[in-house]
C-alpha cells in the first residue's frame, strides 16, 4: 500500500514510517522539522530504511497540494503533525490553532478535492475529555484514583476542550466527523492517551514518562509539579503502533469510528510511582525540585480501551516494566 504520514518526523511519527517500511508498504512522510529535537536522528534513521521524505507545512494549502499533486494514489493517511505541547498552546495559541486545526482542515481538504478514497486516521489525544474534575477520586499513599469509574474514561464521555490544544485538537476531531459525513470520506479517530518508547526526544512539555526517566538516569535535577500523585495510564510506542495499523487498514468503511487508544487501567502510574520505578531499575536517586500543581493539571486519567480491544482485536502487549526497559535501554544507547 502507499501510505502518507503526516509528522513523520516525531515519535509517533517516525515509529510507524519504521513498522510499515518493514512490512512493505510504500511511504511518504511530510514533516516541517517544527523546533522538534530529534528530528534530524529521526530523519536518517528512517531514510536510511526507505522512507520517501518531503518537507511539508501543513499549515500552508499549497505546500500540501504541491506535495502530492504528482504522487500516485494514497491509500491511507496518518495525520500525527501536530503542535503538541499544552504549555505552548497557552502562550501561542495561535501556532497552535494553525498547526492543529487549521493543518488538519488543509489536509481533510485536499483528501475531498482530490483522493476521497483515501482513509484519513486522524491522531486526537486524552486532552479533549478535559480535566474530569466532576469524577470522584480516592487517595491512597502514593496515586490518587478514580472511586467508580475504574476501565477508564469511554469514547462517550462527554468533551470539554479545556486549553487552546485541547480546542484544536477537539476542533480536528469536529472536522474530520463532519468530512466523513458530509462528504463520505473515510476518516478515523484515534484518542491518545500518553505514550512512551524509543525514538522519543522528550521535554518537560511532552512525553513526562521518557522526561522523568532520562532526567533520573543522567542524575539531572528536573521540576515535578504538585504532590506526585497524578496518575495517567501509559502505552508503549510498539502497541500504539499496531493499534495504529490495525484501524487504518480495518476492512470497515472507516467513518465516524472514534477509539480511545491507550494503555488503559491495567498500565497506570503516579508521577511517585514512576520515580520509584526508575530510581529502582537505574539504581540513581532522584533530584526533583517540587512546585505548585499546574493550572488545568488532571489528577487522575486513563482510558477505557474496550471498544478498541473489540472492534480492533487489539490489546497492550507490552506491560510498563518491560516497556520502561526497553526505553532505558534506548536512551543509554543514546
Ligand atoms: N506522544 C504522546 O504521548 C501523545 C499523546 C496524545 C496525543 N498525541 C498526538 O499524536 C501525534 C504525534 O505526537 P508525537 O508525540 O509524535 O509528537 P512529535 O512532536 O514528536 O511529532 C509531531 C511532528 O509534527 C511536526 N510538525 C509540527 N508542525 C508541523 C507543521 N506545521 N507541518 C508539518 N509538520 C509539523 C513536528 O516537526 C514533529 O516532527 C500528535 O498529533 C499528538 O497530538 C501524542
Amino acid at each position: 500500500m502507499k501510505i502518507l504520514i503526516t509528522g513523520c518526523l516525531g515519535f509517533v511519527g517516525t515509529n510507524l514510517v519504521l513498522h510499515l517500511l518493514k512490512k512493505g508498504h510504500t511511504v511518504l512522510g511530510i514533516d516541517s522539522r517544527f523546533k522538534r529535537e530529534g528530528s534530524s536522528q529521526n530523519l536518517e534513521l528512517t531514510l536510511k530504511k526507505g522512507l520517501e521524505y518531503q518537507y511539508c507545512d501543513i499549515r500552508n494549502y499549497n505546500d500540501i497540494f504541491n506535495t502530492l499533486k504528482n504522487k500516485e494514489r494514497i491509500d491511507i493517511v496518518y495525520h500525527f503533525a501536530s503542535q503538541v505541547s499544552f504549555k505552548n498552546s497557552i502562550s501561542n495559541p495561535r501556532l497552535d490553532f494553525e498547526v492543529n486545526l487549521l493543518g488538519t482542515f488543509n489536509l481533510l481538504e485536499y483528501i475531498r478535492q482530490h483522493s476521497p478514497n483515501t482513509k484519513f486516521v486522524y491522531a486526537s489525544t486524552n486532552q479533549v475529555y478535559g480535566n474530569l474534575e466532576k469524577i470522584d477520586l480516592v487517595e491512597s499513599e502514593t496515586r490518587f484514583d478514580f472511586k467508580t469509574m475504574k476501565k477508564g474514561v469511554p469514547e462517550n464521555y462527554p468533551l470539554d476542550y479545556l486549553s487552546p490544544y485541547g480546542c484544536s485538537k477537539g476542533g480536528g476531531e469536529i472536522y474530520c466527523i463532519d468530512y466523513s459525513r458530509v462528504y463520505d470520506l473515510k476518516i478515523a479517530i484515534a484518542r491518545f492517551g500518553g505514550i512512551y518508547g524509543v525514538n522519543q526526544y522528550s521535554s518537560e512539555d511532552h512525553g513526562w514518562v521518557a522526561y522523568i526517566t532520562n532526567m533520573i538516569r543522567t542524575n539531572q535535577q528536573y521540576r515535578r509539579f504538585g504532590h506526585g500523585k497524578q496518575v495517567r495510564d501509559i502505552l508503549y510506542i510498539s502497541d500504539l503502533v499496531t493499534a495504529c495499523e490495525k484501524i487504518g487498514e480495518s476492512k470497515e468503511k472507516l467513518n465516524l469510528t472514534i477509539y480511545n487508544v491507550a494503555g488503559g487501567p491495567t498500565n497506570t502510574l503516579s508521577v511517585l510511582e514512576l520515580i520509584k520505578l526508575i530510581e529502582h531499575l537505574t539504581g540513581n536517586k532522584s533530584k526533583d525540585e517540587v512546585l505548585e500543581m499546574r493550572k488545568a493539571d488532571k489528577v487522575v486519567m486513563y482510558l477505557d480501551i474496550e471498544k478498541a480491544k473489540k472492534e480492533l482485536n487489539w490489546h497492550p502487549k507490552v506491560s510498563y516494566i518491560e516497556g520502561l526497559k526497553k526505553l532505558l535501554s534506548w536512551q543509554e544507547k543514546g
